[in-house]
């Protein structure tokens, strides 16, 4: 996905959060079906945010009915512990929290060597400066612009100035073709603006699989 930074129209990377957790290889199909250029794994452990959702077994499932790039956004409070198991689960992007990571240098090296793409998401109180020393370990940056842990919550617009930081940063320092996502209520009324800002990938659950078209969601997203 590498080639794809700069370009004019963003990846649309439905959050399955909001999907029927019993059905998910079928909804992974669904949301190819309906025009996602990626489907974006939120995988909480209860102790990094409150709530559990599920592991690298529902992610092979997931894997199972969709051929797109799968994104795995680790929510939990050892993800060194996790990322082989995601990476043999055919995940294409493994994204970790600093917050919770001792070493974050050496863990996306190793996302790295397990052939996956690295990246680092940032809780909205986060600063991006870490991103200096790293930068050249970054394949993608997940700006959140919600705190961690639901769906459904208001985009936090004050977040909107992180994204320029985020890209030059990365820029001067040896990540200059990391991708950048924004994950977080992101919405047709906030995705231009996200995008003129610098965003290649948008993460979208509710707007999306809360819709009664989400083609058409995907569609207004990728628009915008
Ligand atoms: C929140 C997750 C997000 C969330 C996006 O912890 O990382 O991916 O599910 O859902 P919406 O778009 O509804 O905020
Ligand atoms: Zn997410």
């Amino acid at each position: 996905m590498g080639d794809m930074v700069g370009r004019r129209r963003p990846l649309i990377a439905p959050s399955l959060l909001g999907c029927d957790m019993g059905a998910l290889t079928s909804e992974a199909a669904r949301l190819q079906g309906a025009g996602a250029d990626m489907l974006h794994l939120d995988v909480m452990d209860g102790c990094f945010v409150p709530v559990l959702t599920f592991g690298a077994a529902t992610a092979a499932a997931v894997a199972r009915g969709a051929t797109i790039p799968l994104d795995a956004h680790l929510m939990v409070s050892h993800p060194e512990n996790l990322i082989d198991a995601f990476a043999g689960a055919g995940c294409r992007t493994i994204t970790v929290h600093p917050e919770v990571t001792l070493h974050l240098d050496r863990l996306l090296r190793r996302i790295r060597d397990l052939g996956c793409l690295a990246g680092v998401a940032l809780d909205p109180a986060t600063p991006p400066d870490l991103l200096r020393w790293v930068a050249p370990a970054v394949d993608l940056v997940l700006v959140m612009t919600v705190n961690p842990g639901y769906g459904g919550q208001p985009h936090l617009d004050h977040l909107h100035g992180k994204l320029p930081e985020v890209r030059r940063l990365l820029d001067a320092n040896g990540g200059g073709s990391a991708l950048l996502s924004v994950d977080g209520g992101v919405d047709a009324d906030n995705a231009a603006e996200l995008v003129a800002l610098g965003a290649d990938i948008l993460v979208s659950g509710s707007f999306v699989t809360g819709s009664p078209d989400p083609a058409e969601a995907i569609r207004r997203l990728r628009n915008a």
